[in-house]
């Protein structure tokens, strides 16, 4: 009954969607746990290269059984594109099943985020605007409307323009904008209802009958570490949890059931939105390397804020989430650097701080203490056998795998699925 997890190990964006399609091969099953229609999982292999939003990164594989699990909120317009998109493409949808518990992202959720953003002014977190934190306040607030729900015709009616109403009264109310039709609104859910019925199901009974069956079920992290409602740097982080306990209860899976758990960081760092990054590089360095890197969001297209690998965060992520070995993506772009920097500690007016603090003025305040290595001018790039890295480019993973306290199974050297160093198995 065995069960991976692949989790983003910084603030997202470290290449997830392809080592999860590089991984997915050797699975039965890849599911995603958390997170909505803000993940953007770039996957590149012989059929193309495809940006996937909803739908689990295993899905070019034939045979893999996708699922959207109990965790994720679910953008039926998004999902329904995104299935019709792999249709066109000629990747097979009909093994993909979405969770009747999962929470459904109404178009309100859409128009409160945007609101909730302008109100924040100065402060605000730079959403992805897509209303995952509002759709998520409702599951807490059980406010939500399901998944399930759309399937129920007889409640659902009610359940809706009740909703609409309560949310027109903030809508209107607190932010002057216009209210919704609670008519239109459900003209939609039913739409949604005919079209995604099919797929609909118990997913959590179909995840713990394929654990029963001895098959290997591959868990899709999305979003980061760093961007987890508890454990990153609130509240610049996103409204679900991304590191291994929303695998679990974002699935309905015990934990005894997964065996492995990778965390995967690209070679330096990067974050979108506001908040506090202490290895941030500014000026014309940080634009060099984001040209370089083409470092722009799979979802938003905004420019990726980038800065050099933070260990003390790795460290701190490899803390909350046990990971048993990592994935270390984009080596290849600090190819022909001079030398590349390593962040080994935060300092606070002259005082070494040892961890990665919870209160975010603090982290804003940190200064990075960096130790410097080599860089090296052979490429890394395509690079499948970890003897061809170049002695500076070994020297550098290793260094990084001391300070955040496991050791790297995956080298990525490239985007596509082949680029790829497999030094240990993950799946077993
Ligand atoms: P995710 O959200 O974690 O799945 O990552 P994204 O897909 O948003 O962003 C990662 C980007 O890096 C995508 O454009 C990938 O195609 C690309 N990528 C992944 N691994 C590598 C790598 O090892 N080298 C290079 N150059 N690009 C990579
Ligand atoms: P993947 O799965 C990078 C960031 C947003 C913003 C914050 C809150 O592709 O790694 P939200 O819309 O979730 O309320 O935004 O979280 N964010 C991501 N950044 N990669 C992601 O997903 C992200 N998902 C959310 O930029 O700062
Ligand atoms: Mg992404």
């Amino acid at each position: 009954m065995p069960a991976y997890a692949v989790i983003g190990g910084q603030w997202g964006d470290e290449g997830k969607g392809k080592v999860i399609d590089y991984l997915a091969g050797q699975c039965d099953s890849v599911v995603r746990y958390a997170g909505g229609n803000n993940a953007g999982h770039t996957v590149v292999n012989e059929r193309g290269e495809f940006q996937l939003h909803l739908v689990p990164s295993g899905i070019c594989w034939p045979g893999v059984t996708g699922i959207i699990g109990n965790g994720v909120v679910v953008n039926p317009d998004v999902l329904l594109g995104e299935i019709d998109g792999l249709q066109e493409r000629g990747i097979d949808t009909s093994r993909l099943f979405v969770s009747d518990r999962a929470h459904v992202i109404m178009p309100y959720h859409i128009l409160l985020d945007e609101l909730q953003e302008q109100a924040r002014g100065r402060g605000a977190i730079g959403t992805t605007g897509q209303g995952i934190g509002p759709a998520y306040v409702d599951k807490v607030s059980r406010d939500g409307i399901r998944v399930g729900d759309l399937l129920d015709s007889k409640h659902l009616p009610e359940k809706v323009r009740n909703a609409v109403a309560m949310k027109n009264r903030i809508i209107a109310g607190v932010y002057g904008s216009e209210p919704m039709d609670g008519d239109q609104v459900l003209a939609r859910c039913q739409a949604w209802a005919k079209q995604l019925e099919p797929q609909v199901c118990a997913t959590e009974q179909m995840v713990q009958d394929l654990l029963d069956q001895g098959k290997r079920v591959l868990l899709e992290g999305a979003q980061g570490t760093l961007l987890d409602i508890d454990h990153g740097s609130y509240p610049y982080v996103t409204s679900s949890s991304p590191s291994i306990g929303g695998a679990v209860t974002g699935l309905g899976i015990n934990p005894q059931s997964i065996k492995g758990v990778v965390g995967v960081f690209k070679a330096y760092s990067t974050r979108v939105g506001g908040g506090p990054m202490p290895t941030e590089m500014l000026g014309q360095a940080g634009d060099e390397l984001r040209e370089k890197a083409h470092e722009y969001g799979t979802t938003t297209g905004r420019a990726r804020r980038v800065g050099w690998f933070d260990a003390v965060a790795g460290k701190y992520s490899r803390q909350v989430n046990g990971y048993t070995g990592m994935v270390l993506t984009r080596l290849d772009i600090l190819d022909g650097m001079d030398e590349v920097k390593i962040c080994v500690g935060y300092q606070v007016d002259g005082a070494e701080l040892g961890r990665f603090p919870a209160n975010t003025t603090l982290l804003e305040r940190c200064e990075p203490i960096y130790e410097t290595m080599p860089g090296w001018q052979e490429p890394t790039a395509s690079v499948t056998e970890v003897e061809q890295l170049p002695a500076d480019a070994l020297a550098y993973v290793r260094r990084i795998e001391e300070l955040v306290g496991c050791e790297a199974q995956i080298i990525s050297t490239g985007p596509s699925r082949d680029e790829t160093i497999a030094i240990d198995r993950v799946i077993r």
